[in-house]
């Protein structure tokens, strides 16, 4: 019997890397030009790594974590994120030593969450993110959702909605939690049993309630903004001006809690809804955090960052055709015409080669029909013909396969032509997709 891929886990396949691989280059390079080197970690981890970061109220760590004993009977779990790792190797690794702050980093790479899935939802995705530690300030915050903002605008978003809010600090936290118990247990026997659990565990789980009956109930809760200390609602606002000042737009939201209980602070997420109204989910997320180092062992340094999940990039700019240059394509299939020395044409391939381009040749001399259809088969967007006549001339004759137009250019000037033809076929190629 055959066998089929785990539930909510999907292959990606030829055509489909070149998309990814597209997404994932722009985003480290964004993550560069802001100064962070990647790390990489590994995908299994100790249990506890989790229950002490991400948290032990949480729905990640209580309902959806890949758990099991290894042989050695120790509880393992497949990271269902990738900060608590990336902070577990600074402390291990000592890297706050230096006194160099912030340490900035970067990750890629799987995470696991047993959760139902559903559109832009898998049990395995991926994520891209970066974390800034060490720096106590409204600066690195705005620069991680600056750097969010435009890793975004690099893969061609235009409306991008960015939530945000702010968790304020210890007390501010605290007293809101103790409000949200107050007026929860009023209301708590006609909600649901998760909020039930939540209300035990922690209150402030309650705001992301989904279930439709239990929002008319949170609408009415306590808000964050009247718990905030002073210096949380003095750096909420440095934060929201500074924003401001980069002509980043935003939307305050004050039900935006996060799932994971690591935050304090600012707390922000990345939306899109497509010109037809579809809503893509949260693209990615993220926010500051106090304590995280020091629960994982290391010294008392703050941290901020975040993850974007690369397969609901891939569906939007899949969907919305957000790049014209993701897609597999030749940009020249070469054609030997008649019995002209194939050496001399594979030479003009390789220097194709060495200039960048895809492309790829007939290895023998067939029927122009073949050639044609087998252009055509590869998503060439040029025919290089070449015979003994070309070779001579020092020519190469270039056929635009969309237009049918057939242009002759001098061998010399090959590298200046290619460049312009290459980049103007896509931008009408895209046009017309
Ligand atoms: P998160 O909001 O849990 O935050 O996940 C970040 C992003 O990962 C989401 O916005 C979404 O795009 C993607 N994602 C999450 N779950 C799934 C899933 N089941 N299927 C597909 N995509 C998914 C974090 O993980 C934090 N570590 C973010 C962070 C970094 N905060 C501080 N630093």
């Amino acid at each position: 019997m055959e066998v089929k891929p785990v539930k909510g886990t999907h292959d990606i396949l030829g055509a489909d890397i070149i998309l990814y691989q597209r997404i994932e280059d722009a985003l480290a390079k964004t993550a560069h030009t802001y100064g962070y080197l990647e790390f990489r970690t590994p995908i299994i981890e100790h249990t506890e790594l989790f229950s002490r970061s991400v948290g032990d109220s949480s729905d990640i760590v209580r309902k959806e974590m890949y758990t099991f004993l290894d042989k050695g009977n120790r509880s393992l779990t497949l990271r269902p994120e990738l900060t608590a790792g990336i902070i577990r190797t600074i402390v291990n690794n000592k890297l706050y030593a230096s006194q160099d702050f912030p340490i900035k980093a970067s990750y890629i790479g799987p995470a696991f969450r047993y959760e139902r899935p559903q559109a832009g939802r898998f049990r395995q995705f991926s994520q891209f993110g970066v974390e800034a530690v060490g720096l106590d300030s409204h600066l690195i915050d705005v620069e991680v959702i600056s750097l969010g903002y435009n890793a975004l605008k690099s893969l061609n978003f235009i409306d991008i909605t960015l939530k945000i809010n702010t968790l304020g600090d210890d007390e501010s936290r605290n007293n809101y939690r103790e409000a949200l118990r107050a007026y929860f247990s009023e209301h708590i026997k006609d909600m649901c049993s998760d909020c039930k659990e939540r209300l035990k565990i922690n209150p402030l789980r309650i705001l992301d309630c989904k279930v439709e009956e239990d929002q008319k109930i949170i609408k009415q809760a306590p808000r964050i903004q009247d718990y905030l200390t002073s210096d949380s609602k003095e750096r909420f606002s440095k934060t929201v001006n500074l924003l401001d000042s980069l002509k980043i737009k935003f939307d305050l939201d004050e039900n935006l809690v996060r799932g994971l209980d690591y935050y304090s602070e600012v707390v922000f997420e990345y939306h899109y809804i497509s010109r037809d109204g579809k809503s893509f989910g949260a693209l990615g997320a993220g926010g500051h955090y106090s304590h995280l180092v020091e629960e994982l062992g290391g010294p008392n340094l703050a941290g901020v960052g975040l993850s974007f999940g690369i397969e609901r990039l891939a569906q939007v700019v899949e969907n919305e055709k957000l790049l014209f240059d993701a897609f597999p394509f030749l940009a020249f299939y070469i054609m030997p015409i008649g019995d002209v020395n194939i050496e001399k044409v594979y030479e003009l391939n390789e220097k194709i080669h060495r200039l960048g381009y895809p492309s790829e040749m007939a290895y023998e001399s067939k029927s122009l029909k073949a050639l044609f259809k087998k252009a055509e088969k590869r998503s060439a967007l040029f025919a290089i013909l070449i015979g003994d006549e070309e070779l001579e001339k020092e020519v190469l004759t270039i056929k635009n396969l969309r237009t049918k137009e057939q242009t002759s250019v001098a061998l010399a000037d090959f590298d200046n032509v290619a460049n312009n033809i290459v980049e103007e076929e896509l931008v009408e190629l895209n046009e017309e997709r």
